[in-house]
């Protein structure tokens, strides 16, 4: 568990910045948990009863993140009204880049014919959709750049271990995008109404706990080798038991940290949407802070856990269904490897 939790909250003052418009891609091949049930000795009853997902989406040898990076961006822009030369800053959040470099956001950038846009990808793992709002709104609050494209984009299918059954039932792929503006410098807002101003966010970070969950293979430390194909470093490996409890633990330390920051309480929040690692993370969490059940989104059964593209894939369901109206308080919670840990909040 993060023993010590800086208060690394981050002062949200001068021009508000606003999120314009979300889009998602999710791969069209459904793998169930019966469709488990044959590949490793599990079960859909364990899987549901554990962690509340009962199917993941599973991208074709052909498509890689900057794919769905791309379709998810396409239709945020699309939302938005704008094209790709609108786009001043790409980040692509992401564990599972096509490649080690050029960044995955270079990629996207010539897909959408962005050729105005500073590009780079950040790992944060499972937070990177949280982590790199903050970074985009910080170069929009500072002038820098009037509109930015973040996507959370995954392929964790590439790096699990098709034979380990406490890891192989639990990610799949996909990818979330947001367009973000600042209002322009006169204080009045140059985006529709209905979209989400940034009020107060916190990132965290304990690199202690580095090795609770891991791809060891494939950077500096183990190159790719024979040795390092034939002992499966290349796949993610986790402490189930103890990311459980640190997720929980930290989660809900960073939602009462940006809630008190902002001067609210969770009563004040319509809507929490947490990167969806696990039902029963989510369920204790949301009772942690004191939520009601109604208050938390959650898709974690129809796409597991899809790490950094999770919460932008969540945002955008809950958008498109029309959930969110007009004064509602939506918190996004993150954790993942590293450790880390993001929360934000948002008023619609
Ligand atoms: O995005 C953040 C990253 N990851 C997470 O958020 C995951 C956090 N952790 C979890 O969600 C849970 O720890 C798991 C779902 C991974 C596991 O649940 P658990 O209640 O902590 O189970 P466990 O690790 O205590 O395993 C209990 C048993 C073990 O058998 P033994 O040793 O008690 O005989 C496992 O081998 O369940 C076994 N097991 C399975 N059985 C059937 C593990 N995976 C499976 C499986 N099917 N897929």
């Amino acid at each position: 568990m993060p023993t010590v939790a800086p208060p690394q909250i981050l002062p949200v003052s001068g021009r508000t910045v606003r999120l314009i418009s979300t889009g998602s891609c999710l791969p069209e091949k459904v793998l169930t948990n019966t469709d488990l049930e044959k590949m490793v000795e599990t079960s859909d009853e364990w899987i549901t009863t554990r962690t509340g997902i009962r199917e993941r989406r599973i991208a074709p040898d052909t498509q890689a993140s900057s794919d769905l990076a791309t379709a998810a961006a396409t239709k945020a822009l699309e939302s938005a009204g704008i094209d790709g030369s609108d786009i001043e800053l790409i980040i692509v959040a992401t564990i599972t880049p096509d490649m080690l470099f050029p960044s995955t956001a270079c990629l996207v950038q010539q897909n959408l014919g962005a050729s105005r846009a500073i590009a780079f990808d950040i790992e944060a793992a499972c937070s990177g959709f949280i982590y790199a709002l903050e970074i985009a709104r910080q170069f929009l609050q500072s002038g820098a750049v009037s509109t930015a494209l973040v996507i959370g984009s995954e392929k964790l299918s590439s790096i699990i271990d098709w034979t380990d059954r406490n890891t192989c039932v639990l990610f799949g792929d996909g990818a979330g995008a947001a367009i973000l503006r600042a209002d322009n410098t006169s204080g009045t807002t140059e985006t529709p109404d209905g979209t989400g101003a940034i009020l107060a966010s916190e990132l965290g970070a304990d690199g202690s706990r580095n090795t609770l969950l891991s791809m060891p293979g494939g950077g500096s430390r183990i190159p790719a080798s024979t040795r390092s194909l034939s002992e499966g470093l290349h796949f993610l490996k986790m402490d189930g038991k103890e990311t459980f409890k640190n997720a929980i633990q930290a989660m809900s330390a960073a939602a009462r940290r940006v809630l008190d920051s902002a001067g609210l309480t969770i009563a004040d929040v319509r809507w929490i949407v947490p990167h969806q690692a696990n039902q029963r993370i989510l369920t204790a969490v949301g009772e942690k802070l004191g939520a009601s059940p109604e208050q938390l989104f959650m898709n974690v059964d129809r796409f597991g856990n899809t790490s950094a593209a999770s919460i932008g894939i969540a945002m955008d369901e809950l958008i498109r269904a029309g959930h969110a109206r007009k004064g509602d308080r939506i918190l996004l919670l993150a954790f993942g490897a590293g450790l880390t840990w993001a929360a934000m909040l948002l008023e619609w």
